[in-house]
């Protein structure tokens, strides 16, 4: 986390993320920074001609970013631009540390398994209210699954990784049994032992590592204050459990 960041221009964002890794443009095109297709912009505002600047109500649940790709990012760095009086900190959990905590039993259950996720099968029962998935998109994101348990390509340590609310299953489980296995460890996993929030101040900027990290964003009256943060993602790679290699 670094403060004093009022004065981090958008190109300088991209600067810096860029050295961490390959920078994944926002999926959302129409929200990137006008002049800036890396920059997505997370906001309740709007411009003079009333067209939303941003996307609202981004991440409100527990997740880990663009966990329905085959490659997400390692990386996600946030950037406060304008921030509402009370409300819309930043909540984080250590998936890592949750790991750590879970008895070996769940521990061997759990080893090897590969969760589904479906950003087309989810959208429309978790954005009713948008339009459909355009047709570039759903060819874009066929289903893919990913490691439950994820070992970090730099510590080597295990970390769960359930993703978010795009979970649809669990390869060769029962999918009811599967859901319930995955809010079971994702209520675990993100209970208070495990999480930080972060209460914004003007000019904070925040790096977090989604290979270890799940995060959520939280309520602010937002008839009242405008929020705007600049989010840059970068590092796409495949998640692997101890070693094996991805799936294709
Ligand atoms: C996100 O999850 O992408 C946004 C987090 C935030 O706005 O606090």
């Amino acid at each position: 986390m670094f403060r004093g960041q009022q004065d981090l221009t958008p190109a300088a964002q991209i600067a810096f993320s860029a050295r961490f890794g390959e920078l994944l443009p926002p999926q959302l095109q129409r929200f990137a920074l006008p002049g800036f297709p890396a920059i997505g912009v997370v906001s309740n505002a709007k411009d003079e001609r009333g067209e939303a600047i941003g996307i609202a109500n981004s991440g409100r649940n527990w997740h880990t970013d663009v966990q329905f790709d085959r490659t997400p990012p390692d990386a996600t760095f946030l950037v406060s631009r304008e921030l509402p009086g009370d409300g819309g900190d930043t909540l984080y959990a250590s998936m890592t540390m949750a790991y750590a905590a879970l008895d070996t039993g769940l521990r061997n259950r759990i080893d090897g398994l590969r969760v589904i996720h479906s950003r087309v099968r989810s959208w429309p029962i978790l954005f009713p209210d948008r339009p459909p998935l355009p047709q570039s998109e759903i060819d874009r994101y066929p289903d893919v699954s990913h490691p439950l348990v994820r070992t970090h390509p730099v510590t080597g340590r295990q970390a769960l990784y359930m993703g978010g609310n795009m979970a649809m299953g669990i390869e060769g489980m029962d999918d009811g049994e599967a859901l319930a296995l995955i809010r079971a460890l994702r209520d675990f996993a993100t209970g208070e032992a495990f999480t930080h929030a972060h209460r914004w101040r003007h000019g904070d900027a925040v790096l977090w590592d989604n290979r270890s990290m799940m995060h959520r964003a939280t309520p602010y009256d937002d008839a009242r204050y405008r929020r705007v943060m600049h989010r840059t993602s970068f590092g796409p790679a495949a998640p692997v459990h101890k070693g094996a290699p991805p799936t294709p």
